[in-house]
């Protein structure tokens, strides 16, 4: 869950993902919302040379992330659009991961939310491309939610039918990429690249 401030919108999508994640049978879902995450902004030592075999962490929250994000097969993230982007403490947790590699091999999938129209579309855009470059897989499919204040009735249902219909479409992905990359991985895997030069 990557917005934190208080009466975030997050908490209108939230129970309806948690529900539907929650109730297909190709996932043990554990929610990571980053406001139970007092992650310090980055402060770790990048070894980047590959010099040192394990990495050390600036604070024990940062080393129980990483051991969180390993334990993971795919990630689901729930963001809103902020400045044409994602919220910053989302970045922050995602650069946390860094001395690990945890997210590597695994695939990332978007659900975005905004007050007006424009849904989240630019934060999954921009998501996507931080995604490769922490060596998740992201995935095409995307929930975006437009006018995200009304679009729940009181019953936590979606409004538009389109956002159901989407969302169970990015669980099929989401459950096909976990399994095939996570047997993959099970294979053996390259080192990454900064380790192989
Ligand atoms: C700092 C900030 C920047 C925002 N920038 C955008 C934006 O670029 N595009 C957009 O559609 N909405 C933008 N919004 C509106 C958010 O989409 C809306 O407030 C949403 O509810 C934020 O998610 P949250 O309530 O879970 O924090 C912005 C909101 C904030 C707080």
């Amino acid at each position: 869950v990557g917005s934190t401030r208080p009466q975030r919108n997050a908490d209108r999508v939230l129970p309806w993902l948690v529900e539907r994640a929650g109730a297909r049978d190709e996932f043990d879902l554990e929610v990571l919302d980053l406001r139970d995450w007092p992650l310090p902004m980055f402060a770790e030592l990048s070894s980047l040379n590959g010099e040192r075999p394990e990495p050390g962490y600036s604070s024990p929250v940062v080393e129980r992330w990483n051991r969180t994000i390993a334990d993971g097969d795919g990630y689901l993230f729930l963001t809103p659009e902020y400045n044409h982007s994602f919220p910053g403490v989302l970045k922050n947790a995602i650069e946390s991961v860094f001395e690990s590699w945890a997210f590597r091999n695994k695939p990332a999938a978007f659900v975005a939310y905004s007050r007006g129209l424009a849904a989240g579309i630019r934060a999954v855009e921009q998501l996507s491309l931080v995604a490769i470059d922490a060596e998740l897989v992201p995935l095409r499919n995307t929930v975006l939610i437009a006018r995200v204040e009304s679009a729940f009735a009181p019953n936590g249902e979606p409004g538009d039918p389109g956002t159901e219909r989407s969302l169970q479409l990015l669980l099929d992905d989401l459950a096909w990429w976990s399994a095939a990359l996570r047997d993959a991985r099970d294979r053996g895997e390259v080192p990454p690249a900064h380790l192989r030069t």
